[in-house]
């Protein structure tokens, strides 16, 4: 690769024209075709966004051929190995690591803003109680939004600071009432004197007035998922957020909408329909029929928790959770797992099939997190909500260095127009 610009030909007018190269600091470069409209009446074709930039971003970096994934510098193995999760929400919003201070005052600062204002909670009651729990958080959100309306100045730092601090501590808080509220049990406020995770554990299966006990590996766990799942650089749901954020949106409602986009089974929404399927194999002598499924192209089954967008090698991510699954169950005393073991021997017949080989689909992040959370007692439909939990880090971090870009516009893509060209109107009376 040369860092010199591309020269193109208009084929009509033989004019030439340049595109500028821009370098990052590591990774694929970009062509930089913000004046090929303006310049030429063309537009890029891009659909799904596989091969455009939206912006540039100093945050998260992805090696998909490789498997490599960093938050600003660090290889998440490191971070998964040494890191809570607070100390990874710092490293995403302020760009470097915490001293034992500043995690101290971060954690203080996380506990003491985690009750959520009665209006909010109030959300619940519009929902039955076998309501989705994503719509639940998302509607949450949007009424966090409204809450927060007088106070929330994005072009004023403490606020935009205000805001960062009330998602991540007030979003736990919120997945636990929905998942009280669907599971007919009365809201349980959070426990300052616990842990960012084991406050969570606490407000989703503790009871009132009696002691909390829950196995450590559970916290840990879920320490590790929350890490995982924080950043994604700009996948659906984080692009969602700086989006709908980049029309000047109140940022919880920004962040409502990431929550929507990522409930999709295509995207998080995939941990819930992976024990959907490993369900629906009913034993392991049918995972051929699946892996032939899936490979039918007239069947729209699909084996969920494989293939990626951006990874064409193992997600780093998922060798991190496959090894922990192992663990928990372990610990859990749940050593003989049917699903589990159904879904070692799938990711073992799909990794030898030609198929699966040839378009490098390997298993993604959420092939085996839904195993552990079934493990330590989270039931299936609020998978992609703790998902959610993680990924505010991400979106929240996002959201920030858009607004502070200086290349920031409102995101309107354009198209390519394929419907009728100009015809005339027929009053009612003479259509067929
Ligand atoms: N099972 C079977 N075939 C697959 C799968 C799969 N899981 N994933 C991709 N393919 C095939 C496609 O049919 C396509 O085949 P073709 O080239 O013959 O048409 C080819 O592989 C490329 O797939 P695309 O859908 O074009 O890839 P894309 O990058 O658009 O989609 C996605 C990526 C959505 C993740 C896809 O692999 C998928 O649907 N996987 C299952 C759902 C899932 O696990 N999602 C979670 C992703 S991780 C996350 O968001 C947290």
């Amino acid at each position: 690769m040369t860092d010199k610009n591309y020269i193109l030909e208009n084929p009509d007018t033989g004019e030439k024209f340049f595109l500028k190269k821009d370098l990052g600091s590591i990774g694929p470069s970009v062509l930089d075709v913000t004046s090929i409209y303006s310049k030429q009446g063309i537009f890029t074709f891009d659909p799904g966004f596989a091969a455009t930039a939206s912006c540039k971003s100093d945050i998260t970096y992805i090696d998909g051929e490789n498997g490599i994934l960093m938050y600003r510098g660090y290889p998440i193995e490191v971070l998964a190995k040494s890191s809570s999760f607070l100390e990874v929400c710092f490293l995403l919003l302020n760009g470097e690591l915490p001293n034992q201070d500043e995690l101290n005052n971060y954690e203080k600062l996380i506990s003491d803003n985690s009750n959520l204002d009665k209006t909010v909670l109030n959300t619940l009651k519009g929902f039955k109680n076998d309501a989705h729990p994503m719509s639940i958080l998302s509607a949450m959100l949007n009424s966090m939004a409204a809450f927060y309306h007088d106070s929330i100045d994005i072009n004023k730092e403490d606020q935009r600071n205000t805001f960062n601090t009330n998602i991540i501590s007030q979003v736990p808080t919120a997945a636990a009432a929905a998942f009280r509220h669907i599971t007919n049990k009365s809201f349980l406020g959070p426990d300052k004197s616990l842990g960012y995770c084991e406050n969570i554990l606490k407000m989703f299966f503790g009871e009132k007035d009696s002691e909390f006990k829950f196995d450590p590996i559970s916290s840990e766990a879920l320490n590790l998922l929350l890490i995982l799942h924080a950043d994604h650089e700009q996948n659906c749901s984080t692009s969602t957020v700086r989006m709908s954020g980049s029309s000047g949106v109140n940022p919880y409602a920004a962040i409502s909408a990431g929550v929507t986009a990522l409930w999709g089974p295509a995207h998080g929404g995939a941990n819930e329909a992976v024990i959907n399927m490993l369900d629906e194999i009913g034993s392991i002598d049918e995972i051929d029929t699946y892996v032939d499924k899936a490979k039918d192209k007239n069947d729209p089954f699909r084996l969920m928790g494989f293939g990626h967008r951006v990874y064409k090698n193992y997600d780093p991510r998922a060798a991190i959770i496959r090894e922990m699954c192992h663990k928990v169950l372990e610990q859990l005393g749940e050593k003989n797992s049917p699903t589990l073991d159904k879904a070692i021997k799938l990711e073992e017949i799909a990794l030898k099939d030609e198929y699966f080989i040839e378009k490098n689909l390997y298993p993604n992040v959420d092939f085996y997190s839904g195993i552990i959370y079934q493990a330590i007692g989270i039931p299936k439909s609020m998978f992609t909500v703790i998902f959610a939990i993680a990924r505010c880090a991400g979106w929240l971090a996002h959201w920030n260095e858009m607004i502070k870009d200086p290349l920031t516009r409102i995101g309107r893509p354009r198209q390519l127009y394929t419907g009728k060209r100009k015809r005339n109107y027929l009053p009612i009376k003479d259509r067929r």
